[in-house]
């Protein structure tokens, strides 16, 4: 499929997640995007393996789990046992993220790698193959309903130019401040996976209307 969209379970109602993820599936999302936050990488916490474990339960779509957190490494058998079948671990957390991403791989997940807005892709030059796909941050990293940072378009035209250069077949997905006015400048620079949790779960005429909405924008923005 050209486009993805990822709804991020940050926004969903928690008590109701197993409906949700029914409702998300019904209406054609393509992945289900996991937060997990420790409390030190970002200033927030969220989810651990359980969650996943659980949604694996109540979903038969990939499981795309971003870890925002430290010394991922330490985790990531519990997250690929727990169910994911992405892993993303942030570029800022990993002194060594050739090995981490080899990791991944071995635990038959696929790698993600991703990007606080401040910090240059660059380094992907050297991981060719080693990863599956690029997240760039359009919000700094920690809570959901944050705008979208247009700075981050160049950035998205970058990584897209990288990829190129080193021919690579990774994705690039963008995650935060995703909604109507943001997905189609996202898509035009380069993004073809595109996390939401306020659009989607948030959206006041339901989760389906949500999902709606953003894949219209994407037709639209093709024509
Ligand atoms: C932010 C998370 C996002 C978050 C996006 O740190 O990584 O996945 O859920 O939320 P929205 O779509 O509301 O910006
Ligand atoms: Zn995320």
């Amino acid at each position: 499929m050209d486009t993805l969209i990822s709804p991020s379970i940050l926004s969903a109602d928690l008590l109701h997640l197993e409906q949700s993820l029914r409702e998300c599936e019904q209406a054609g999302a393509d992945k289900i995007h996991i937060d997990v936050m420790d409390g030190r990488f970002v200033p927030n916490i969220t989810f651990g393996p359980n969650i996943v474990r659980a949604c694996r339960r109540a979903t038969k779509l990939p499981l795309d789990v971003h870890l925002m957190i430290v010394e991922p490494e330490k985790h990531l058998e519990a997250f690929a046992e727990a169910g994911a079948d992405i892993i993303t671990v942030h570029y800022e957390t990993c002194p060594h993220l050739h090995r981490t991403l080899q990791h991944i791989r071995a635990l038959g997940v696929r790698p993600g790698v991703t990007f606080n807005p401040a910090t240059p892709v660059e380094g992907l030059r050297y991981l060719n193959g080693m990863f599956d796909q690029v997240l760039i941050m359009t919000v700094n990293p920690g809570f959901g309903g944050q705008e979208f940072i247009p700075e981050m378009l160049q950035k998205i035209r970058d990584t897209r130019k990288l990829l190129d250069e080193i021919g690579s077949e990774a994705v690039i997905q963008v995650d935060g401040g995703i909604e109507a006015s943001t997905i189609a400048a996202a898509y035009a620079a380069g993004a073809r996976d595109f996390v939401a949790g306020t659009a989607i779960f948030g959206y006041p005429e339901g989760i389906r209307a949500g999902i709606d909405a953003l894949k219209e924008k994407l037709s639209l923005d093709k024509l």
